[in-house]
């Protein structure tokens, strides 16, 4: 053949809805590939038509694997039913092959396909969790061939927002449509608007378990293709009493099926970081008590927040027995809810699932969302324990009564739309265009009670005006991928002359807590903290330790001595720049206060609480803290930094726990407020309680020195 083409592919674009946008094979200039020699000798491509090199013995190593996926079987019947049809459902278990092989299929297919070689298009597949997204791409890439980009960024919604009819795309993938988040409902409705305006756009919708006639309803009766299940049968086992504590039982569990079960890996799910890290230190040490009767084990966590180079631990074999012929060796993986359909573990035979997740929950009355650990449905439990057949017959043991799955598991989890507060997500709907959000098709509607706080909040913020329409700085607002308050303070600081120190709060706020606190050095951990503290707020706490890492030169080992995580700083310092460009692309002024001024703090705590005024707490005389406007009682978290008990704070977290805590809060003043957020705290239609009558006396004080400044003039 030996024909030479020159034409724009973009090869693969793996899209996080949430976060990450990944790129694969950056060795071709960001994904467009030209001219490429395409050889054959035999009938056998020798030459990887991407990018134009020699394929590696991985790639046919790992092709055989490809061949063995149920979803490869159907390949030209998913192609002709793709080709027929503008959307195509496609559902199938979990490791069918999915995720991993659709996308390479449709780019073909697409490749194939277009007249115009010159015409740049992309695939673009969605992930609701940004450590699927980064795991994929790189197997995918692997898969390929290919060199896998390093540009992380952005999300589908972002795109939108400057393509809104997404013209750089040819085919969409929606994955994982089971899981419902608030992104994918969001992408939902907006995709069914752009496939009537772009008929040659084609949507591929995939996930693993479905309402499957709700979707199809939704999508205008699209057709319906099923990848044949699960392979090995499951049996399942539950506890005979309620388990009074879940951890402890998940690990009790672990070492019973370590001692006498044969050999096959485990899988645990639990519900976050600190859990999971607690489990496999126990789990670690009861084994290693055992001594040599029992076999060795792994132990990997996996959770969003872990480095990628951990996450790529979960894929790595069991360990071989320690002496020749002794007993098998274990891997077990301790995983949060990631695992259940997202990333598929070959080789797991034992499922241990102690029926719970973190789970978002919103309460608009009361304004609060929070991460709740809550049982999960039974849709969930299924999902858990299909991951126990994947290679050979397997076990399921769940830690819940067979009564309770029966009567207390809801059928499905609730779609996150009806859970979250919709602040965010109405501001890039408006950014969008969707001005009437009472009629927009969403496939679950939101209530209408969760609508109304959105928009009641985003006027209060200035992002909307009172007709409900986006405002010069709701446009500024919405470009930020930020909470609606962050945006807020971060456009607004230049005015307060700190938006340096507020652009590292913000990004020191969106990344993982970086304080570090081991067990065995809790109090070393402590005196550290408290060195970077600052008394009037941990916001500024939270400042003092970025500018020390910088001015330790972003030394690792300067972290590890201060108990602060490198990597959380490190990730701030990203989330920083990107802010900075986006502050750049609006002409807002990078600027300081001069830090000997007075003024210096001031400044930045006038700042915050001009994005943070709604979330502000008053100390009653009784010694506790309410929120303003909703009058809860709240505790200052026990991590604060403060030396006092400050009248007025900010919090930028509400935790709801057994007692309800403020975490991260920083104190304000009551003349600030009647300044900054009159129209918040406009006392006409204000809750009687002791706020509103220091705020009364406030205002007073306030037209009382304006007249004396009038008479001195
Ligand atoms: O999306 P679906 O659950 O249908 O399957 P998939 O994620 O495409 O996985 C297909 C196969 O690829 C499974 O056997 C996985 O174990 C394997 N895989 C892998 O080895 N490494 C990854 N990073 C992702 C998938
Ligand atoms: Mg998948």
């Amino acid at each position: 053949m030996g024909t030479e083409r020159k034409r724009k592919v973009s090869l693969f674009d793996v899209v996080d809805e949430a976060t990450a946008t990944a790129k694969v094979n950056k060795a071709n200039g960001g994904g467009a590939v030209h001219g490429i020699n395409t050889t054959t000798t035999g009938g056998m491509p020798l030459v990887n038509r991407w990018n134009g090199r020699p394929y590696s013995q991985r790639y046919y190593d790992i092709l055989e694997k490809r061949k063995t996926l149920p979803v490869w079987h159907q390949k030209e019947e998913f192609l002709k039913a793709l080709k027929d049809n503008q959307t195509l459902i496609l559902v199938g278990e979990t490791g069918s092959g999915k995720t991993t092989q659709i996308p390479q299929f449709v780019l073909e297919a697409v490749d194939v396909e277009s007249a115009d070689r010159r015409k740049k298009f992309m695939v673009g597949c969605t992930q609701p969790r940004r450590v699927a997204a980064m795991s994929v791409s790189r197997r995918v890439a692997e898969e390929m061939d290919v060199t896998i980009g390093e540009e992380v960024d952005g999300m589908l919604l972002r795109e939108a927002m400057t393509d809104p009819l997404l013209e750089r795309y040819k085919v969409i993938i929606l994955d994982e449509a089971h899981e419902r988040t608030l992104a994918t409902d969001v992408l939902f409705g907006l995709l069914k608007e752009v496939l009537k305006n772009r008929p040659d756009l084609k949507l591929v919708v995939m996930s693993a378990t479905l309402e499957a006639e709700k979707f199809q309803g939704y999508f205008f009766g699209a057709p319906l293709m099923k990848v044949p299940g699960r392979l090995h049968p499951v049996e399942i086992f539950y506890t005979q009493e309620p388990e009074r504590d879940y951890l402890e039982a998940a690990i009790r569990t672990v070492v019973q099926i370590h001692m006498c079960e044969p050999p096959g890996d485990i899988l645990v799910f639990l519900t976050g970081e600190e859990e999971i890290e607690d489990a496999c230190r126990k789990i670690t040490k009861e084994v290693a008590n055992m001594g040599d009767q029992v076999g060795p084990v792994k132990v990997v966590p996996l959770y969003s927040t872990l480095p990628p180079a951990m996450q790529q631990k979960i894929f790595e074999p069991a360990p071989s027995p320690t002496t020749e012929g002794g007993p098998a060796g274990r891997k077990i993986v301790i995983s949060t809810n990631i695992a259940e359909t997202s990333l598929t573990i070959d080789g797991i035979v034992y499922v241990i699932d102690p029926g719970f997740a973190k789970q978002k929950v919103y309460n608009p009355r009361v304004r609060v969302e929070s991460l709740l650990v809550s049982p999960i449905s039974k849709a969930s439990a299924h999902q858990r324990s299909g991951r126990a057949g994947r290679t050979q017959p397997g076990k399921c043991f769940r830690l819940y009564t067979e009564r309770s799955f029966n009567n207390d598991l809801q059928p499905q989890t609730y779609p996150e739309i009806l859970r979250s507060n919709l602040a965010n997500t109405v501001l890039t709907l408006k950014k969008l265009g969707i001005d009437d959000l009472v009629h927009f098709d969403f496939m679950d509607p939101p209530a209408p009670e969760t609508l109304m706080r959105a928009l009641e909040v985003l006027n209060y913020l200035g992002a909307l005006d009172d007709e409900g329409n986006l405002t010069k700085l709701g446009e500024i607002m919405s470009e930020f991928p930020l909470d609606p308050q962050m945006g807020k303070m971060l456009v607004v600081s230049s005015e307060f002359n700190c938006s340096n120190e507020i652009l590292s709060i913000s990004a020191m706020l969106s990344v993982p807590n970086c304080f570090v606190r081991p067990r065995e050095a809790q109090k070393a951990a402590d005196e550290a903290k408290a060195r970077f503290g600052h008394i009037d707020g941990d916001h500024l706490t939270l400042l003092n330790v970025y500018h020390a890492y910088k001015q330790n030169n972003e030394d690792q080992s300067w972290c590890y001595e201060n108990f602060v995580n490198h990597r959380a700083l490190k990730s701030a310092d990203n989330v920083r720049q990107q802010l900075a460009r986006i502050m750049a692309r609006f002409n807002l002024k990078l600027c300081s206060t001069d830090f000997n001024s007075r003024d210096y703090y001031i400044n930045i705590r006038k700042a915050m609480l001009a994005g943070y005024f709604m979330q502000v707490a008053h100390l009653e005389r009784t010694g506790h803290y309410l929120t303003v406007k909703d009058n809860q009682v709240v505790h200052l978290h026990p991590s604060n930094c403060l030396d006092h008990k400050p009248e007025w704070v900010i919090y930028n977290e509400y935790v709801l726990t057994s007692r309800n805590f403020i975490r991260t809060v920083t104190d304000v003043r009551g003349e600030w407020i009647v300044d900054i957020a009159p129209h918040y705290y406009d006392l006409e239609n204000f809750p009687q309680c002791e706020a509103k009558r220091v705020l009364e006396k406030l205002y007073k004080k306030r037209e009382k020195d304006k007249e004396e400044s009038r008479n001195r003039r």
